[in-house]
């Protein structure tokens, strides 16, 4: 396989072709994500919810990301991987963002990281890609800053937050961010957007008007039945698939017609 770099990705935009990304926090599922072809693996702190249960992403620690991210790594042959950085190792100030980028690229083998937001964050994003450490932007609603919104709704749907966030995403470009993603906003701002910038654009609940679409894995394959918002599609009943493997393992064992005579030594 070729590699998936960030400049790839940049290409990808210039040449008109859509960038296929998703979430992977371990081996096992990065190995598969990889091999379907995926571009970019996003190891996001959504494992704060997917993975450990928490409700939001705030409490996954840089320490935590770095095991997920590792993992992942292990797994590629081809994707693009993508490390957010957790609520909490960036916010405070550009030197200890910039330690814990470093941590990230050190410690995981990752190829790049995330983070929520634009001009606020400004200094240590300069200051990470002086490093040469690659970042992705995430503008929109950004999960991390959710007891300051006070609810997953759509976001940049008033003239003041659109207004805002078209700024980000100019800086975000003019820093020398490789890319970005949008989450939740109105399509059509999404695709304006994505008009005025030449890095690639990936969105989550942003529409058809960007360069690319993110999704959580373990939503795509309906892994978890609770969580239905209008952006999402599943691709698979994994719940349903699951929950019939454990039932008939369960049921064969309680049956003792597992294991069979084949199945022992
Ligand atoms: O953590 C995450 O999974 C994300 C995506 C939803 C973009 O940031
Ligand atoms: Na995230």
């Amino acid at each position: 396989y070729k590699r998936i770099t960030v400049k790839s990705l940049v290409e990808m935009k210039a040449n008109g072709e859509k960038i296929a990304m998703l979430t992977a926090y371990d081996y096992t599922m990065a190995q598969i994500v990889d091999g379907a072809g995926i571009d970019v693996i996003l190891v996001g702190d959504s494992a704060s919810n997917v993975m450990a249960g928490h409700e939001t992403t705030l409490p996954i620690t840089l320490d935590q990301m770095i095991y997920h991210a590792a993992s992942v790594v292990r797994g590629i042959e081809r994707s693009l991987v993508v490390v957010d950085l957790p609520f909490g190792s960036y916010q405070s100030d550009p030197k200890e963002a910039l330690r814990s980028a470093i941590r990230i690229m050190k410690e995981s083998g990752g190829h790049a990281v995330k983070m929520e937001g634009g001009k606020e964050i400004k200094e240590s994003i300069k200051r990470i890609l002086n490093a040469g450490i690659p970042v992705m932007g995430h503008l929109g609603l950004t999960p991390q800053s959710i007891y300051k919104f006070g609810t997953y709704t759509v976001r940049a749907k008033e003239d003041q937050e659109a207004i805002k966030l078209k700024e980000d995403a100019l800086l975000l470009e003019r820093l020398g961010c490789f890319a970005m993603v949008l989450e939740k906003v109105p399509a059509k701002l999404a695709k304006e957007v994505a008009e005025s910038v030449s890095i690639p654009v990936i969105g989550i609940g942003a529409g058809n008007g960007v360069d690319g679409q993110v999704l959580v894995t373990h939503d795509m394959l309906g892994m978890n039945h609770e969580f239905n918002p209008r952006f999402l599609r599943r691709y698979a009943d994994l719940h349903g698939e699951m929950t019939k493997a454990f039932e008939g393992y369960k049921n064969d064992v309680k049956s003792k017609s597992f294991p069979t005579d084949e199945e022992q030594y």
